[in-house]
């Protein structure tokens, strides 16, 4: 990415219900990127704008000169069919056919290209394995094996260390961490606060409109976490979108901490 991707006034949304509202704003090339909220903030949606599988219903995004093929995008684990007859080698292997396309054929060094990346995310000796055999740390180091083979410029990743053991967490987090080094550009939706402080220099805090967006430090207060959960609410009458947000204890870490801002 040279150019920064662009929120112009976007508004995004199913069947003309709007879920994010009037963002505006940009995402520096090489930029590091929490996005955060309650549930039903508008994370996944956004995403799905940047990524291009949701049209906005005003306004616009503009990525920055990168067409799909410089996109990478994880999806939050939910929206990943486990029943699809597909084995751990070809679901990885699909990360190629930005290269390949779809009829193109792996083609010659693709099985290498394949093997080291499954090395990558540990992931050695599991090729022939069905998606559904696996356990949820191991289909989000899959995913994070796709990714890793798209060697896209922005990579979008919904999600990506939910309900994973710690040490599968350790272990893709050093892969975001080496993608930031290559100065590609990754955003990430979380919901844990400490991942965040310690991983992302910069957070969008989302509550289906911007709450706050800036340096983590700023953005991560007690008032504004308080703050995007009584929005969230307030949009959402059937009380679904906030769930118990942020978590208690956190909650008093930030307001501990909020002396020191
Ligand atoms: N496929 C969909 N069809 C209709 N409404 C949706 C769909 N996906 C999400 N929504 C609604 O959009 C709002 C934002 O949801 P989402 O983007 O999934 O939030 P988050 O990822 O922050 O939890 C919610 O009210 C949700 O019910
Ligand atoms: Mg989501």
């Amino acid at each position: 990415m040279t150019a920064p991707l662009q929120f112009k006034d976007v508004t995004l949304g199913y069947d003309r219900h709007p879920a994010v509202h009037h963002l505006s704003g940009e995402i520096a090339p090489g930029a590091l990127l929490a996005v955060v909220g309650p549930n039903g903030a508008g994370k996944s949606t956004l995403f799905r704008g940047i990524v291009g599988i949701l049209k906005p219903l005003a306004g616009a995004i503009m990525t920055g000169g990168l067409d799909s093929r410089d996109i990478a995008y994880l999806p939050q684990s939910v929206d990943v069919d486990r029943s699809f007859p597909i084995s751990v080698y070809d679901f990885v292997g699909t990360g190629l056919w930005r290269s390949t396309g779809f009829f193109g054929g792996m083609g010659n060094g693709a099985s290498d290209r394949i093997a080291r990346a499954l090395a990558a995310v540990g992931l050695n000796g599991f090729e022939n394995r069905a998606i559904g055999t696996l356990s949820g740390g191991q289909m989000q180091r899959m995913l994070f094996a796709r990714v890793l083979l798209q060697d896209a410029r922005l990579i979008v990743l919904d999600e990506p260390f939910n309900a994973i053991d710690a040490r599968t967490s350790v272990d893709l987090i050093a892969l975001v961490r080496r993608w930031h080094s290559e100065k590609r550009t990754v955003l990430a939706a979380l919901h844990d606060m400490d991942l965040v402080r310690a991983n992302f220099p910069e957070t969008l805090l989302l509550a289906r409109g911007p709450v706050a967006w800036g340096a983590t430090s700023e953005v991560l207060t007690a008032e504004n976490l308080l703050e995007a959960r009584r929005m969230c609410e307030a949009f959402d009458e059937s009380n679904s979108c906030a769930g118990r947000w942020p978590p208690r204890s956190r909650l008093r870490w930030a307001a501990h901490q909020s002396a020191y801002f």
